[in-house]
């Protein structure tokens, strides 16, 4: 038998947007997925994977269920089976019960620890509402921290006696065993074999998991004792593990999905004061740094996070990790910060609910503005810091796994900076492909256990940049070059010679390139050479434009950025050799990728009429040119979507 542990940790580390992607392709529908079902033959897809809820529904079968349910129906496997799989891919390790007997009485212990939680909270709950100390002590601290009735009891907050014993001899009169005591981290022993009571003159958070029971608390000192713990935590225990957990998200679960958004603070008090402010989708890491399980437990209800901390230094050293934890996972990240020493809590009682609601709305900023603004006072007069703080934020953009994400934070930052988006690229595309590198080294990819023939949803190119305007922008640099360049040597021959013979099989889309390049081509077979200055001449007015358009330097940077940033940029006359290369490989990159946007009409409109011979043909051809597309990108060292 698996361990009940075993199968928690796995429940708590599926993702199912993630385990179903494994088999089917996902397209976003709003909030949910949908794609064909994996289980019937279909036209239109009526199969949905709703992550919010950790589901998904296949209409046209009927099936539905949770991860696990999806894997035993997919795959026949039994319940078991499922479990390892799915512990397999989330590297969880299994741990079995030698005897059915042993698995029962393990369940059962968890079962009982969840009880102790509960009786622990009530006698909490009871002693800070009921208890004179309680009442005198703790409830009017939370008083005096402005927290009403509602809140005390949304958070069902409590209050622990001063005294070594008190909730001990409570709970062992109420005939709960030492060893369950301990176990739950309630209560601590020593060496000697006695123990006292680990929460005494605080007050008391309890945190609750996903379906609202109690699994740990956290305990606040009232006064400012020094060399006391502010917080004394639960420890860890088989029903609480801090990384997993996320302090508030059970009381804001519905409001995160309302709201689409869910706001990230650093403690319990931040989380209960904003509820007060009436702003209810928010939640606490509690005093860790941000995890990746963290983050897909939010991901469950929305896809869109945004930070809050407060301007100090630790604040905004932790939203930076915050952010680029978050983009990693895939989610969309907006920061903001608070003016001065004030956090969430201490700014929201200073302004009142409706100030505060209207600063959340006003000074959310998107994470690239952020970082700009914070490294812009520092880069102030210093070129060099300037260039690290675009580097900065190249990076943050480098995680975000989502490539249409990423070219629009690039033409962002671009925007912001005054920073050409060619330049930007070119840094991202460094960190993208020592990022490849990397992980390849990193994982002696094992082969794919079978080659499943690729289904359609597949071939679609996941970058969707109009492929038109890509052929367009490189048609051009080619004419570009011609016009500049006709007659230096390239490759131990003139550039015209190398562009023409190279270019043999591509055919110019744009009727004025076209014209002009196949110029070239005849004067270069003829041996007439010819330069810019025939087409001012000779050509029509449309010809007459572009070309003077075309050999009026353009990118006359190099200066301001050697001067000021001590980059140095090389005149295009020293690099021809590369330029004519790449220039090649880039028009026939862009070239192919047109050609299997159009050739996926194609295959939809055979696959809709039912022409299968011409599927057949369509799909042939879009294997070869994923082919083609990805040599070229090798040799361009780019990184393309697979
Ligand atoms: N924390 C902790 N142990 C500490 C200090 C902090 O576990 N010794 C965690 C708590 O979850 C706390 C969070 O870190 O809520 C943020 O810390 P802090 O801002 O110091 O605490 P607040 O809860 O905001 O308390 P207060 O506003 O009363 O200062
Ligand atoms: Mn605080």
């Amino acid at each position: 038998m698996i361990t009940r542990e075993t199968i928690d940790e796995v429940k708590n580390r599926i993702d199912i947007v993630d385990v179903i992607s494994d088999f089917v392709s996902l397209k976003k529908s709003g909030q949910n997925y949908k794609a064909l079902s994996p289980f019937n033959n279909e036209k239109s897809p009526s199969f949905f994977v709703v992550p919010s809820k950790g589901i998904f529904k296949d209409f046209s079968s009927g099936k539905g269920g949770d991860a696990f349910t999806f894997v035993m129906e997919h795959e026949k496997l039994s319940y078991a089976e499922a479990i390892r799989y799915l512990a397999k891919k989330y590297g969880v390790e299994i741990k079995e019960d030698r005897t059915q007997s042993e698995s029962k009485e393990e369940q059962s212990e968890r079962e009982s620890l969840y009880i102790l939680m509960n009786f622990a909270k009530e006698y909490y709950k009871n002693a800070l509402l009921q208890v004179e100390e309680g009442r005198s002590i703790g409830l009017s601290y939370f008083r005096e921290r402005g927290f009403n009735d509602r809140t005390i009891e949304k958070f069902e907050l409590g209050y622990a006696l001063e005294g070594w014993e008190n909730f001990s001899k409570e709970a062992i009169a109420k005939g709960y065993n030492k060893d369950l005591l301990e176990k739950t981290g309630l209560v601590v022993k020593k060496d000697d074999g006695s123990s006292y009571d680990r929460f005494r003159g605080r007050v008391i958070f309890p945190v609750h998991n996903l379906a609202g029971k109690v699994i740990a608390f956290g305990a606040r000192m009232l006064g400012k004792e020094k060399n006391q713990p502010k917080y004394i935590n639960s420890p860890e225990t088989d029903i609480y593990h801090k990384s997993d957990v996320l302090y508030g998200l059970y009381q804001a679960k519905n409001a995160i999905r309302q709201n689409d958004v869910c706001y990230l603070v650093e403690g319990y008090t931040d989380v209960i004061s904003m509820h007060q402010a009436d702003v209810e989708n928010v939640v606490a890491s509690s005093g860790t740094a941000l995890t990746e399980n963290q983050i897909k437990l939010i991901r469950r209800f929305t896809e869109n996070i945004t930070v809050l901390f407060d301007g100090d230094a630790a604040g905004i050293k932790a939203a930076l990790r915050g952010i680029d934890m978050i983009l990693k996972g895939g989610l969309n990240v907006r920061v903001l910060l608070f003016p001065d020493n004030d956090d969430p809590d201490s700014f929201s009682r200073k302004v009142g609910t409706t100030e505060f609601q209207k600063y959340l709305k006003e000074h959310t900023q998107d994470f690239v503005s952020f970082k700009a603004n914070l490294f812009a006072k520092e880069a102030a007069g210093d070129p060099i810091k300037k260039a690290e703080s675009i580097k900065e934020i190249v990076s943050s953009i480098a995680v975000i796994p989502d490539p249409i994400k990423r070219s629009v934070y690039i033409q962002e930052t671009s925007h912001l900076l005054k920073i050409s988006e060619p330049v930007l690229l070119s840094e991202l595309n460094k960190i993208l492909i020592q990022e490849r590198r990397k992980t390849d080294k990193d994982k002696s990819r094992e082969p794919d256990a079978q080659e499943t023939p690729i289904p359609v949803e597949d071939i679609e190119p996941q970058v969707k940049v109009d492929a038109q305007s890509l052929v367009h922008y490189q048609e051009r640099e080619t004419i570009r070059l011609l016009l500049n360049y006709a007659d230096q040597s390239v490759e131990q021959s003139k550039l015209t010679d190398f562009l023409v013979h190279e270019l043999e099989d591509v055919e110019f889309n744009n009727p004025i390139f076209k014209d002009i390049y196949e110029k070239f081509k005849t004067a270069a077979s003829s041996n007439q050479p010819i330069d810019s200055h025939y087409f001012l001449h000779e050509g029509n007015d449309a010809v007459k434009a572009a070309v003077s358009d075309l050999i009026t330097p353009r990118y006359d940077t190099s200066p301001h950025w050697s001067d000021k940033y001590h980059i140095y940029i090389p005149k295009e006359k020293d690099v021809l050799n590369e330029m004519a290369l790449s220039n090649v490989l880039r028009l026939k990159f862009r070239v192919v990728q047109k050609m299997m946007e159009d050739n996926l009409q194609k295959v939809k409109q055979a696959e809709s009429s039912g022409n299968w011979e011409e599927l057949d043909r369509a799909l042939e051809m879009q294997t070869g040119l994923k082919k083609a597309e990805s040599e070229l990108a090798g040799s361009l060292g780019i990184v393309v979507a697979k």
